[in-house]
């Protein structure tokens, strides 16, 4: 498999009590590692589920499909694709905090999918793995964590083969002014608190609020997928627009 030497990781110190730098939050993810899955069910009132469920159904057309799961995290969405999608052969599943991919690990192995499933512990932006060697990569809330998403969409772009198809999910706002009210109240005075309570982190449940809060979504997303190269670009609003799955070819 071909490595990009020109573009190494650079770890620099944590700061565990202040809200992370988008370049290091991995470290943050590390310190969570463990109440993650828990978290996730609980703060998106096990909606997450049915997103990831959405994903596996929008996987390009073909059968024996190469996948890549970019900021994996825990798995479930690999775990997600396999589960939902027979048409799936193998994925990959790419992440930098090595406490998540342990966890990863696990579940794979309980499920008895070690062989189809395999973990890189790399940087997104510059994952190092061959070009053109997928047929779909996906990064369900990773992309808003990386350190420069038009970068990170670059380098999707790059593994895909042609045609290849990217599927991203991320949180995003409501349009209708009441909804979009309602979730910010969640979002700014609820998610923190309790995110905070059960990973003993309150530090993680800020950044969470305060990047939904400040990252591109909707059609100035697409605008960002299409600058990266992608075709076809759509956008499937979820949830009375809580989170967006993105839809791009390569
Ligand atoms: C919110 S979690 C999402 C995990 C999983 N995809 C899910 O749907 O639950 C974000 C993940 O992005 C990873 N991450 C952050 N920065 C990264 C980077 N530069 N390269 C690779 N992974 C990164 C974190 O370690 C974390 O596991």
């Amino acid at each position: 498999m071909q490595k990009h030497e020109e573009c190494e990781v650079h770890e620099t110190p944590s700061r565990p009590t202040q809200t992370p730098p988008r370049d290091t939050s991995w470290r943050m993810f590390d310190t969570i590692a463990g109440r993650y899955d828990a978290l996730n069910r609980l703060l998106s009132f096990r909606r997450d589920v049915a997103w990831r469920r959405m994903l596996a159904n929008l996987l390009p057309p073909g059968d024996h499909l190469r996948t890549l799961d970019l900021a994996t995290g825990t798995a479930d969405v690999l775990l997600a694709l396999k589960r939902f999608n027979p048409r799936v052969a193998s994925g990959v599943g790419v992440d930098m905090s090595r406490n998540m991919l342990r966890h990863a690990k696990d579940k794979i192995a309980a499920r008895g999918l070690s062989d189809a499933l395999r973990l890189v512990r790399s940087n997104g932006v510059c994952m190092g793995l061959a070009d053109a060697s997928f047929d779909a990569v996906t990064i369900s809330f990773g992309i808003r964590n990386m350190p420069d998403a038009l970068a990170t969409l670059h380098e999707i772009r790059r593994v895909l083969r042609p045609g290849g198809r990217a599927l991203i999910l991320e949180f995003a706002l409501p349009k209708s002014n009441v909804m979009r009210a309602l979730h910010l109240f969640y979002l700014r005075h609820a998610l923190p608190h309790i995110g905070g309570l059960v990973s003993g982190n309150f530090a993680a449940y800020r950044y969470l609020n305060t990047t939904i809060e400040t990252f591109p979504y909707g059609e100035e997303f697409c605008a960002l997928m299409r600058e990266a190269g992608f075709r076809s670009v759509v956008a499937h609003t979820l949830t009375f627009g809580a989170a967006n799955l993105y839809q791009g070819d390569a």
